[in-house]
């Protein structure tokens, strides 16, 4: 078999460039370790910056996002009980974000991709990346994870594999730094049938600890508790549960949560992760593969589709004039932008959380922070601004 581009990995990072490539006549090919059921219905978070549902229209695949998502012009932090409204609509000149899952942006793409007669080979096994740093790179696999094993041959190969995928490894360790804080909190998740019960996004920080509101749709609410990362699930009784975002998310105003039946339960922990540079010879890496955000900035997704904008462009550049030159900063460019994000999760991160192994000092520099978002105009906008995401710099192309 032969492509163009082979992409490793089916999820946002890899889909958005086979789909962008495509619209330039550029050849891709996805392969993934995962299932098409797995891929459409694992659960992760589901905020999109501004010009991401933009782009979702441009590429034809905005109809159900549209259909179904929720448009939010600000959110809500709350802090000592009280709520703050974080008009962002007002601050950014008129953007917003939308509320949809990130397995339904994976369900269109996907759809989109296959509707088009592009590849995606689900569920194969033994991936290895070879000769990224030669002229021939190629991805060999096995179909069903114990098929014969084949050889994709490309002009280049990508990454978008996620933390665990074989694309970053594929970068001599003594090529690479990386770059980690792990933070001594997790979120347990859950998924709830219940009404909306707020019209936006509430993080709320309050002293036994983080809690934010979300939404799915109309009947199904996203709700999450900081806890302890090691925390086993079983001591997790829906009735504690309950009692923790209660008293997490009350305002004594007569505001109240609408409780409703739990039927999904997970924990994740936090961390924050970025691999330099994101590139080995033929080898590019984009999205999870390369960096991690905690997810109190809702970046992740953004971040992912932002790395394959970039590397979309230096393709098309580099085939339809022969530059080589978007290819040679795609690193560089993108972790402009990376560290940006990273900085604002952590910032989102370490406001809203109670962390125990932090001073009395620098507990109260949080609230100091969350006091210039209510009420300096420069600090809120910043806020705003990086949540619906920053506009992109010029590419070099
Ligand atoms: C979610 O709905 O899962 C969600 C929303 C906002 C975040 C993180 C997760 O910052």
């Amino acid at each position: 078999m032969r492509t163009q581009v082979g992409i490793v990995g089916a999820g946002p990072a890899g889909l958005f460039l086979a789909l962008l490539l495509n619209r330039e006549g550029i050849s891709a090919v996805n392969i993934d370790s995962r299932s098409r059921p797995d891929i459409e219905s694992t659960i992760r978070a589901g905020v999109l910056e501004h010009w991401v549902t933009e782009l979702m229209h441009e590429l034809g695949v905005g109809e159900r996002m549209l259909r179904d998502g929720h448009f939010h012009d600000g959110i809500t932090l709350q802090w000592n009980g009280e709520r703050h409204h974080v008009d962002i609509t007002e601050l950014t000149g008129g953007k917003r974000v939308t509320v949809y899952p990130q397995h339904e942006v994976l369900k269109d793409l996907i759809a989109a991709r296959l509707a088009q007669g592009g590849e995606i080979v689900f569920s194969v096994g033994d991936t290895k990346i070879n000769g990224a740093d030669t002229d021939t790179p190629s991805i060999s696999f096995r179909r069903d994870g114990t098929g014969e094993l084949e050889t994709l041959h490309c002009d280049y190969v990508v990454g978008a594999d996620g933390f665990h995928g074989p694309g970053r490894q594929a970068i001599p360790r003594a090529l690479r730094t990386e770059y980690q804080k792990v933070y001594p909190f997790g979120w347990l998740g859950v998924l709830v049938n219940a009404p909306l019960c707020w019209h936006e996004l509430i993080y709320a920080n309050q002293k036994d600890g983080f809690a934010l509101l979300s939404t799915r749709s109309p009947d199904v609410q996203r709700m999450y508790v900081q806890c302890d990362p090691k925390d086993d699930i079983a001591e997790w009784s829906d009735a504690r549960i309950w009692d923790e975002l209660h008293a997490r998310l009350d305002t004594g105003d007569g505001w109240t949560l609408t409780e409703g039946e739990i039927f999904q339960k997970n924990i994740v922990p936090l961390r924050s992760f970025v691999c330099e540079p994101m590139q080995y010879g033929r080898l590019f890496i984009a999205g999870d593969a390369a960096h991690i955000v905690p997810p109190t900035g809702a970046k992740g997704m953004n971040l992912a589709v932002a790395d394959v904008l970039v590397l979309s462009r230096a393709f098309i550049a580099k085939y339809k004039r022969n530059s080589q030159l978007g290819l040679d900063t795609y690193s560089a460019t993108c972790l402009r932008r990376i560290w940006k994000g990273e900085r604002f999760s952590w910032y989102m991160t370490t406001m809203l959380h109670r962390n125990n192994t932090e001073s009395d000092f620098e507990q109260r520099i949080h609230f100091a922070d969350l006091d210039l978002v209510r009420t300096n105009i420069s600090q809120a906008r910043s806020l705003a601004e990086n949540y619906v995401g920053l506009p992109f710099e010029q590419f070099a192309a």
